[in-house]
């Protein structure tokens, strides 16, 4: 369920109008609702109710400080996986201790501020970094608490561009291995085992591939404790996916995984944390884009948008669809056309529908991407000098823009001409 409804024939943000906030700000532009990150963010706390936990969002899905400190503010932790992510929360008021860091390539430079500024835990995928995390740690004078990911060999049954628990990914330790890599780290100094970490994929619509990873999990969990490690936590990853599509059956709910965990782990005694992205910010976000020109191609309309690949990549990235909808509503029972449905950027691949059907469509009409609030904004760039649109955050009545578009002149002033030129 999200805030973005029709009321009287338009679609609204909670209460405020998207065609407003289009004539306010322009377009394109994302549009977040406040209540509905809130919603989501509470569906995952409530399903662990009863067992110790901390919901850290996978801030990677969507980061914008505005909807970290909304989130903060419920009492999420964060999952950051950049130096960079790191100081955006740092930034944006979450306690260190809050923060868990993922990610196979952690440098030197993100594990010095992360173990400056405060971390919960590093989530280590090989033994060249827990070696690194142990001797940056030491030289600080430091402990550096870790999980190590472990690798389950599951197939997350997902997109394979997003499937990450299989032996062929690149991601965490065979959990084969595991109990000789965490003998390892028992004995390195600059380090304190707290627990396990097992993250198999993104936009899994089953909860299969989940409980077979977390029964490894629990059976490596009762390994290890016979080994003599203290394995208090378990951080079992994010992944749950969401409806793209009305009418196709919808993925399992978090209280539905919630249960999952608690039959598959709950006897284990751990605190448990989860690192849900997509299900957060997913269906909390729109991208709104105006219709340009409407071209009669042979045997096909195009719609082509002020919106392109460069704004929204998961459609020419994954093949993803997302509904787009008019932002005036259309008539019960009004025609219908097929379009293809384009952006402006010169390549093919910017198609963000084929043949989709749509209420006849004019120029100068708004549309929204449903479902873009995750993996929407973040995953932007400026190909042909495109400038990174904005984000605006709607809650009941209000609304602001959370980040704003830039110039032409503060795009083009960033590069540096060579003094040879
Ligand atoms: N934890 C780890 C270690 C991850 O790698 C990810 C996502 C998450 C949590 C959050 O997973 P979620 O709950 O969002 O499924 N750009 C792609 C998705 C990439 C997901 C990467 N890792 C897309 O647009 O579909």
């Amino acid at each position: 369920m999200d805030h973005f409804l029709y009321k009287d024939g338009t679609l609204f943000a909670e209460d405020v109008p998207v065609a407003e906030i289009a004539a306010q700000v322009g377009t394109p532009f994302y549009c977040y609702s406040t209540a509905t990150l809130e919603r989501h963010f509470r569906l995952f706390d409530e399903a662990l109710e009863g067992m110790p936990h901390l919901v850290c969002y996978a801030m990677k899905a969507a980061s914008n400080q505005a909807i970290l400190k909304t989130l903060a503010a419920l009492g999420a932790g964060m999952d950051v996986v950049s130096g960079g992510e790191y100081a955006r929360a740092k930034a944006a008021g979450v306690p260190g201790d809050r923060i868990v860091f993922s990610g196979v390539g952690k440098t030197e430079e993100e594990i010095r501020a992360a173990l400056t500024g405060g971390i919960r835990q590093f989530n280590v995928e090989s033994e060249p970094e827990m070696r690194e995390i142990d001797r940056v740690a030491r030289s600080l004078g430091v402990v550096a608490p870790i999980t190590v990911r472990v690798n389950p060999d599951v197939d997350a049954k997902t997109h394979e561009k997003i499937a990450t628990g299989k032996s062929e990914n690149k991601f965490g330790i065979p959990i084969a291995k595991a109990r000789q890599v965490y003998a390892e780290a028992a004995a390195l100094p600059g380090l304190k085992v707290v627990g396990i970490d097992v993250h198999i994929g993104s936009q899994l619509t089953e909860l299969e591939p989940f409980e077979l990873a977390y029964k490894k999990v629990a059976e490596l969990t009762e390994a290890l404790r016979a080994d003599g490690h203290e394995i208090t936590r378990l951080d079992l990853g994010g992944g749950l996916g969401i409806p793209y599509e009305r009418g196709n059956t919808a993925p399992p709910l978090p209280i539905e995984y919630g249960a999952l965990i608690k039959r598959t782990l709950g006897h284990l005694g751990c605190e448990i944390e989860i690192e849900p992205g997509r299900l957060v910010a997913g269906n909390a976000g729109i991208l709104v884009s105006r219709v340009i020109y409407m071209k009669e191609g042979e045997g096909r309309d195009f719609m082509i948008l002020d919106a392109a690949m460069n704004d929204l990549v998961r459609p020419a990235m994954y093949s993803a669809h997302h509904d787009i909808i008019p932002v005036v509503e259309a008539e019960a029972g009004a025609e219908q056309k097929p379009y293809d449905i384009v952006g402006p950027v010169c390549e093919s691949g910017d198609t963000f529908a084929k043949q989709r059907n749509m209420p006849l469509t004019a120029a100068g009409d708004l549309v929204a991407f449903r479902s873009a609030g995750a993996y929407g904004a973040v995953m932007s760039s400026e190909y042909n000098t495109r400038p990174l649109i904005p984000e605006v955050l709607v809650k009941d009545d209000q609304y602001a823009v959370i980040r704003k578009r830039p110039t032409f002149d503060e795009i083009i002033n960033r590069d540096t001409i060579p003094e040879w030129l």
